[in-house]
């Protein structure tokens, strides 16, 4: 038997309420919620901690981190990266460790102009993503943990 019209308005009117009650407001279960403080993030994301070797390889690979696209790192043996963004050396001497997760999480609390992803942005503020990044983090908590523990060796 087909839906009779008169009730899809009534299903629409309930259907915040199916959503409410399903737990979900739009993030992925697997989210893990930030706070923000001055200008920096204090506590690691989801409590994790990160690996500095694992974080080297994230930043220079280009399916993941891909920092290079814009960033000159000091990783020997590389040579083409991009110059938009500042270089990379000696950050953690500029930087402390909250501040750089701040911008490796989300620069545009920083600079609401800035063209470097938030790596770690709430996915439901990212427009038209590629297929696999709808609803995702452009790197997991774990891999933005681990790409603030290389970065904090940079001094
Ligand atoms: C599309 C270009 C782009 C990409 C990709 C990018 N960044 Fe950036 N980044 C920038 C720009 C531009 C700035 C300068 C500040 C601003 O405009 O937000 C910056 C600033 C920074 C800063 C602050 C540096 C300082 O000295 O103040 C850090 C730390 C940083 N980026 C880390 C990263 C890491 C780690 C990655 C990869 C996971 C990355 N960025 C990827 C463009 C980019």
């Amino acid at each position: 038997m087909p839906l009779p019209k008169t009730l899809i308005p009534v299903l629409l009117a309930w259907m915040p309420l199916f959503v409410l009650a399903s737990g979900q407001d739009g993030l992925p279960a697997d989210y893990c919620r930030w706070e923000r403080v001055d200008y920096s993030i204090v506590e690691p994301l989801c409590g994790l901690a990160g690996d500095a070797q694992r974080g080297s390889e994230i930043v220079s690979d280009s399916g993941r981190g891909n920092c290079l696209a814009c960033h000159q790192l000091p990783i020997p043996g590389i040579e083409a990266y991009g110059t938009i963004g500042p270089p990379l050396a000696g950050v953690a001497s500029r930087l402390s460790v909250p501040q750089i997760r701040l911008r490796v999480v989300d620069s545009r609390y920083l600079n609401p102009m800035s063209i470097m992803p938030g790596f770690y942005r709430d996915p439901r503020l990212i427009n038209r993503p590629a297929k696999k990044y709808v609803g995702k983090t452009f790197l997991s908590a774990q891999q933005v943990e681990d790409v603030i523990a290389y970065l904090a060796t940079l001094k």
